[in-house]
């Protein structure tokens, strides 16, 4: 695990895209898992305006999200495939035929979950996992509990994270209370793992997650076992753990 530290939100969104858009140029058919939220928007803009430039070509990408609200269809501009079309997918030259996210409109549980375990299973690895963090540690919408989910799942959102999303919505009513996402056994079966975190909000996570026991109450802990995982975290993100471990994070 190696935690690389950001000046800001920009600086974070930068390193990451260095290290996504290395992964593209020397993999042009890599699989991305891909990740929503307002953490890796700043990297999707610098990747869109790479393969504008001709620096990326993602014509032979494929892609895989971690999750998908419960009951949203593609078109409701809340749902998280609206969200990957119009902040990455429109802009860079990926074939829209090539990316996948659970479908939120499958009432059908264990359907679903057992069509997107065979849709990660299909694309043989996925080479790099974008993931954003929760401010109770969760990672994809893997929430605080007893244990760790391997396949895909559906899950009901903590409190915590329906307030923290509710930012999105008209009211704090409207946000689902349910979503698919990927498990955490899919998530460190990838070969690599890019983790972007912003924010003073998050800094709490950060120190539990990665300077404290590895438990399913901190879904994020995994990611201590992981052999290829890099954090990319701006410096209010660090803050507790630079109080507590001062130089630990150069
Ligand atoms: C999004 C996802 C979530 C977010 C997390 C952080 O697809 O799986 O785990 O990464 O909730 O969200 P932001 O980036 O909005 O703070």
């Amino acid at each position: 695990m190696r935690i690389i530290r950001a000046k800001d939100y920009d600086d974070m969104s930068r390193k990451a895209a260095i290290v996504l858009g290395a992964q593209v140029a020397a993999k042009p058919d890599s699989v991305l898992g891909l990740a929503t939220g307002s953490s890796p928007v700043g990297m999707y803009k610098l990747l869109i305006e790479w393969c504008k430039n001709g620096d990326l070509d993602f014509s032979n990408v494929k892609s895989v999200n971690l999750d998908e609200y419960f009951g949203l269809t593609a078109d409701n501009d809340q749902s998280y495939a609206y969200f990957m079309y119009h902040n990455l997918f429109k802009g860079i030259n990926i074939d829209v035929k090539n990316t996948y996210l659970p479908d939120g409109t499958n009432p059908d549980v264990a359907n679903e979950c057992a069509r997107y375990d065979a849709v990660i299973d299909s694309m043989g690895g996925v080479d790099i996992q974008v993931l954003g963090i929760g401010g109770n540690g969760h990672i994809g919408f893997n929430e605080p509990s007893d244990v760790f989910k391997l396949g895909t799942h559906c899950v009901t959102l903590d409190k915590k994270t329906i307030e923290a999303n509710s930012r999105f919505f008209n009211s704090i009513d409207e946000v689902p209370t349910k979503a698919y996402t990927m498990g955490v056994g899919s998530i460190m079966k990838a070969k690599k793992i890019l983790m972007v975190v912003n924010g003073e909000a998050k800094a709490q996570a950060m120190l539990d997650s990665f300077f404290g026991d590895i438990t399913p109450r901190v879904q994020a802990s995994i990611l201590q076992m992981h052999p290829d995982c890099v954090i990319v975290a701006d410096d209010a993100a660090l803050k507790l753990i630079d109080e507590k471990f001062p130089g630990a994070v150069k």
